[in-house]
């Protein structure tokens, strides 16, 4: 089975989303369409959607965390060099920076503070944008290879945007093959797992989240869908699950979800 994007059900409707992956099937092919393809609506409202509002929030809570430091801005605002993201101006020593990419930011500092004791060499994402969260936290963990499963046509769009960052293009690889199976050091999936049917949440969950030592997830798919998912897991994973912020009421709370692997 390939992927089938009925399969997925974001908040969003059935015509936006056959856009959207026209549209990442297109820009992964086109220079011209990548050079602006983070503020382009037809990609934006999937992947590239956070107000100015909710990056300052992210950017109170980068400020506050324990490992954040200064001189990772430079390093983590590289990703606003490839695509032409909006840019909006915060605070200094911030600057311009994508809110998109202030929550990989945040993303990134809690994964490492997840994983800061583990070896982490592997990590596999499911459903992983532009690829932008994978560039991200490559600044703060030195894996050695990063695989994106997503459809076939946004795998296309990840690698012309990974392939601009030499010092990691070699260690990505990109999969729209659902049922290969992948040992790894650490499972991600945000805003995205939790958007996908039951089907296919069994396949990742049987190939890549139960061979894998810790996964984070953030879940934002309503209570039932979770539920379903945290019962699956929850003989195999100690789980910790915190609610962050209702995104779309009554359906779209935010759950940070981190799993580790019982012995
Ligand atoms: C809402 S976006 C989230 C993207 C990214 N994780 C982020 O936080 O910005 C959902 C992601 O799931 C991907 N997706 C859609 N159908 C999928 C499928 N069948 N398998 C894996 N990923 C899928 C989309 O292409 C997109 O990359």
């Amino acid at each position: 089975m390939k992927y089938k994007s009925s399969q997925w059900t974001p908040l969003a409707n059935k015509k936006k989303l056959s856009r959207y992956e026209k549209f990442c099937e297109k820009a992964g092919k086109k220079p011209r369409l990548l050079k602006n393809f983070r503020s382009n609506p037809d990609f934006g409202f999937i992947v590239e959607n956070v107000s100015r509002e909710r990056g300052q929030d992210y950017l109170q809570r980068i400020v506050n965390h324990k490992y954040f430091d200064e001189s990772q801005i430079t390093h983590v605002k590289k990703n606003d060099l490839v695509g032409n993201p909006n840019l909006e101006r915060y605070k200094m020593p911030f600057g311009e920076i994508s809110p998109n990419t202030l929550r990989y930011f945040l993303n990134a500092l809690n994964i490492y503070n997840f994983t800061k004791n583990d070896s982490i060499k592997n990590v596999v994402e499911v459903g992983g944008g532009y690829g932008g969260l994978g560039r991200v936290l490559s600044c703060f963990i030195s894996f050695c290879s990063y695989t994106i499963f997503d459809l076939q046509s946004v795998n296309k769009l990840q690698k012309s945007y990974i392939d601009n960052y030499q010092n990691i293009a070699d260690k990505f690889s990109y999969e729209s093959e659902p049922r290969k199976s992948l040992n790894s050091d650490l499972f991600i999936s945000n805003y995205a797992f939790s958007e996908l049917g039951e089907e296919l949440q069994k396949l990742y969950y049987e190939n890549l989240i139960l061979k894998c030592k810790k996964a984070y997830l953030i879940l934002n798919r309503g209570k039932v869908s979770r539920e379903v998912f945290l019962n699956m897991a929850k003989d195999d994973f100690n789980i910790e699950i915190k609610k962050e912020y209702d995104l779309h009421r009554p359906n779209g709370e935010i759950y940070y979800t981190k799993l580790t692997k019982k012995n």
